[in-house]
């Protein structure tokens, strides 16, 4: 049998609740046990996982339609925080599942996946411009300022200029975000009246959006709606409200990716040369390989989803052994991105890995997963985070860092955006 049984019971503050409790350490120690084979691990609820640590395998997970491997609707994007707390069935929240595909055909289309820049790009990087200046405002950059400014830029971006000094959507955003580990009781009902409260604004907004804006064109996309109607189109509103929480991944992205350059002055050095030539070139903007190249390496280092998960519609076989549906299937994406003995230099900052175009084919990093689940929003938030740092890196030098990272040594397993502190000195 090419699968073991192994308590992965103890407590350990890592990975949010389904996922693998297992440090890579162990992962590695049982695959080297084992010889590549799939651990079947029991996790502290008692729900068993099937944990995919061979390339073979990685590789059939991807590409495996929904049919046979779909994503867990309580868990469903629960890494990107748009799962919806206390709704019944499919609700509005990811697209997953072969009951909408046409929720994902239109965020496919309106997001522009695969367009390394989106059509609407002029009016998308006019808004980065403009938010990023409160970016550099104080010299200092932490947390809380880079949500503000990001959070601000994904309401116009989404709904539109008016929706940029909506604090209170903001606030039911927050919420929503704060719930999405499945609350319970009260809890839910007082986070369905959120839900409600933030679908009818945002509903509000999609009716007056322009057509440069993400909700305007899923509005022009879908064609008149029956709010009525669960089964009916897709309704431009809700995949707006999900755009808006998915976009909760640039933040912590864009900070990290900074932190790393502010550690490695010659990458920051050329990435500002890159922003400069931008402009200076006065052309097309919005492609940054170098700095997109950064935001990628960032997201392999620190990934937002660490954990890919699926679970089994039907039986299915894996390694000679037959597992019944409903079986949890777990893709440990940030080990595999780290993984020492097959990424090298797996813990240390290379951006030039990503130059080669296949590198977004390699099954082994994933920061925006492959196959029929990779992100459709990968090259708006690449496009997006990558403008952000060019704005900053253009007037402005990162002079200091806390935490302070060793340039060549191993960098830290995880990095909580929330300690990061950069100092900015003009240029
Ligand atoms: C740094 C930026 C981003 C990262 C790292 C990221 C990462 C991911 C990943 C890994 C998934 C797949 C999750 C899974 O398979 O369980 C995903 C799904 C998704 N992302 Fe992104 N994402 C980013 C930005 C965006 C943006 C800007 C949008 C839209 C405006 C977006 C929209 C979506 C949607 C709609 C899904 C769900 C697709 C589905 O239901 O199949 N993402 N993202």
């Amino acid at each position: 049998v090419a699968a073991l049984l192994i308590a992965a019971g103890r407590p350990r503050p890592r990975r949010r609740p389904g996922g693998v409790r297992a440090s890579a350490a162990e992962l590695r120690a049982l695959r080297a046990r084992h010889e590549d084979a799939l651990a079947l691990v029991r996790s502290r609820s008692g729900q068993t996982l099937l944990v995919l640590l061979d390339p073979q395998d990685l590789r059939r997970f991807y590409a495996e339609p929904v049919s046979v491997l779909a994503a867990d609707p309580p868990q469903k994007c629960r890494g990107l925080s748009t799962h919806e707390p206390g709704r019944d069935g499919d609700g509005p929240g990811c697209a997953r599942g072969e009951q909408r595909p046409e929720r994902r055909r239109m965020s496919a289309d309106v997001l522009a996946a695969g367009l390394p820049v989106h059509p609407a790009a002029g009016p998308i990087l006019t808004v980065v411009a403009e938010e990023a200046r409160h970016l550099t405002a104080t010299g200092t950059l932490e947390l809380a300022r880079v949500r503000r400014a990001v959070n601000r830029a994904a309401r116009r971006i989404v709904l539109g200029d008016p929706a940029a000094e909506d604090d209170e959507l903001a606030g039911w955003l927050t919420q929503l975000r704060a719930e999405d580990g499945r609350p319970r009781g009260g809890r839910t009902r007082a986070a369905r009246s959120v839900q409600d409260k933030a679908r009818a604004r945002v509903r509000e907004y999609v009716r007056h959006a322009g057509d440069d804006t993400l909700a305007g064109r899923a509005a022009r996309h879908a064609g008149p709606v029956d709010t009525t109607d669960p089964d009916g189109a897709v309704d431009p509103a809700d995949e707006a409200r999900l755009w808006l929480l998915a976009m909760d991944a640039v933040p912590d992205t864009l900070l990290r990716t900074l932190l790393l350059l502010g550690a490695h002055p010659c990458e920051q050095d050329a990435a500002a040369a890159e922003a400069s030539a931008e402009v200076a070139a006065g052309g097309a903007r919005g492609e940054l390989p170098r700095l997109r190249a950064c935001v990628r390496e960032s997201l392999r280092l620190y990934p937002v989803v660490p954990d890919l998960i699926r679970v089994t519609r039907g039986e299915t076989e894996w390694r000679g052994v037959r597992h019944p549906a409903g079986t949890a299937v777990l893709l440990p994406a940030a080990f595999h991105q780290r993984d020492p003995e097959r990424v090298p230099a797996a813990h240390v900052f290379v951006p030039g890995r990503w130059k080669n175009p296949a590198a977004d084919r390699d099954i082994r990093m994933a920061p925006f997963s492959h196959g029929g689940g990779r992100c459709p929003g990968d090259q708006l938030g690449l496009m997006i985070t990558a403008a952000f740092c060019a704005e900053v890196l253009r007037g402005h030098r990162i002079t200091g860092t806390r935490p302070v990272l060793d340039p060549v040594g191993p960098l830290p397993v995880t990095l909580d955006p929330r300690g990061v502190r950069l100092t900015l000195t003009r240029r």
